[in-house]
């Protein structure tokens, strides 16, 4: 065994839409220690959602900085600096100075609605699909770069004459870490590029006949290289001298961090908004059913892996709005003993259709319903309602990736600040009448990319050695009968087909 002097750690950044969080991990994968620190989140109109990315980049400095002092090691035991990150959200910075040129669009944010809707014009939404596995819609990076392009003055020609560089988050981190305006690598992983509506998922590079629809130079863009493979090395602050040698995007990076190697393996993460992704193996499966087609990881110059995903976009922030705006509840975890209080839903049915429906219906005129009301409810009633709709909006997707694939998701492993809710878990086991199970680490986005960056150095040797960190922490079995569980699902499939169209 190491002795304590010996023993060598994976440090992993996570640039998340809420915060950015380093966390410094030993060999077996678990935790030596965490520092956080929270972003403003800045809504300038109804529908609007940016980040100040000067913010964020001093931010991550500090949860660096911090992280390794509540360690207590050396710098030189940290062998590698795993990356991962928000996906979709979308930035340009000046190369010279390293200043962002505007803020940074977040994934939320629907300005782009219409854009997409002209860009689908005479052809549709699925107009880019067989390329990027994407459909047309504002959730995804290339049409705010154009948004950006068309909006912030003269941008469009400093961007053509190379003076400007485009990143989501994990660009954006890589870039400041490795020298900025100094040297920084402008670089992106296969899953972040995945996102961005760009690449063509196949031969993934840049697709240029999309780069032309959209109005987007290739001059802004990074190179995009594997999920694991040493960018370059961090200049300066608390790592200097440390190689960069993960980044994937956070949701990809929480399916590799549950060890969902196999085809057929899932994960589902249970935070703001939920994603289930799927392993596919090493050929990308088109959706005919709503859910995305992705890059799930490539580690060097291994053949990529890929994932089908279901993306819903509102399950915690549910459960904040019941707290926040109506003040139901004082913390989120009220909202279980509230739902425990009563048996049942009384007949309601919740759809958070706020900003439409994303998988699998990609419905921007949708908005949210409560059905079903009569006197009878109260709000433990919506409570139950609540957490049900998370369960169900779970349902529906795993529905969808058995038609694509072809492919019973047997286990569903959970992840994600929502798991802590056991009704949750139990009705999510119901719904889909399968075992869920949560392992022992939660942690699993930072530590996906920390196993990225170790598989990257020769920290750990195999993606097997990585499986048999894998601990069973709990696990919920189902227990509803079947024709209860059909009875609710076909009142849930009529409240989503009420909340369509609502903006015509
Ligand atoms: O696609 C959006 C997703 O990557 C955001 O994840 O955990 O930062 O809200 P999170």
């Amino acid at each position: 065994r190491e002795s304590d002097g010996d023993r060598e750690y994976i440090a992993a950044i996570d640039q998340g839409t809420t915060s950015s969080r380093c966390i410094v991990f030993d060999r077996d994968g678990r935790i030596v220690s965490v520092a956080q620190k929270e972003h403003r989140q800045i809504f300038p109109k109804p529908g609007w959602v940016e980040h100040d990315a000067a913010e964020i980049r001093d931010n991550v400095r500090e949860v660096m900085a911090e992280a390794m002092e509540k360690a207590g090691v050396n710098r030189d035991r940290v062998k590698a600096i795993g990356i991962t990150n928000q996906r979709e959200t979308t930035l340009l910075w000046d190369r010279a100075t390293g200043e962002p040129v505007h803020n940074a669009i977040v994934w939320q944010d629907t300005r782009t609605d219409r854009l997409c809707r002209e860009l689908g014009r005479n052809v549709g939404q699925d107009r880019f699909r067989r390329e990027t596995g994407l459909p047309l819609a504002s959730y995804f990076a290339g049409p705010k770069i154009r948004w950006l392009l068309d909006n912030v003055e003269g941008l469009r020609e400093r961007a053509e004459r190379g003076e400007i560089l485009f990143g989501t988050m994990d660009s954006w981190v890589i870039w400041n870490l490795t020298g900025g305006p100094d040297g920084g690598r402008h670089v992106t992983d296969v899953t972040n590029a995945s996102r961005t509506m760009l690449m063509n998922l196949r031969t993934l590079e840049w697709d240029e006949r999309i780069l032309h629809s959209m109005g987007v130079p290739a001059a802004v863009l990074p190179e995009i290289r594997s999920s694991a493979e040493v960018y370059g090395t961090a200049r300066g602050g608390p790592l200097d001298g440390v190689p960069v040698a993960s980044a994937l995007g956070d949701q990809q990076a929480a399916l590799f961090g549950q060890t969902c190697y196999s085809v057929g393996e899932g994960k589902s993460t249970y935070g703001t908004g939920t994603f289930l992704l799927m392993n596919t193996g090493e050929e990308p499966v088109n959706s005919y059913h709503g859910l995305l087609t992705t890059v799930g990881y490539r580690i060097g110059d291994a053949k990529p892996v890929y994932a089908l995903e279901g993306a819903i976009a509102v399950t915690g922030a549910l459960v904040q709005w019941m707290r926040d705006q109506m003040g139901l509840i004082n913390s989120a975890a009220e909202i279980e003993t509230l739902a425990l209080s009563v048996e049942d839903n009384g007949g309601a049915y919740f759809v958070p259709a706020f900003s439409g429906l994303f998988a699998p219906y990609w419905r921007a005129d949708a908005r949210g319903i409560i059905a079903g009301l009569t006197r009878y409810v109260t709000k433990a009633h919506l409570a139950r309602a609540v957490l049900e709709a998370t369960a169900w909006q779970t349902r529906e997707i795993v529905d969808a990736m058995r038609k694509d694939s072809g492919t019973e998701l047997t286990t569903l492993k959970v992840d994600g600040g929502m798991t802590s809710n056991n009704l949750l878990m139990q009705n999510i086991a119901d719904f889909l009448d399968a075992p869920v199970v949560r392992p022992m680490v939660s942690e699993t986005t930072c530590l996906g990319a920390a196993y990225a960056a170790g598989l990257a150095t020769g920290f750990w040797s195999d993606t097997d050695e990585l499986r048999a960190n894998w601990r069973r922490a709990a696990e919920w079995s189902p227990a509803m009968a079947e024709e209860d569980r059909e009875r609710e699902y076909h009142n849930w499939l009529k409240a989503v087909r009420r909340t369509m169209g609502w903006l015509d």
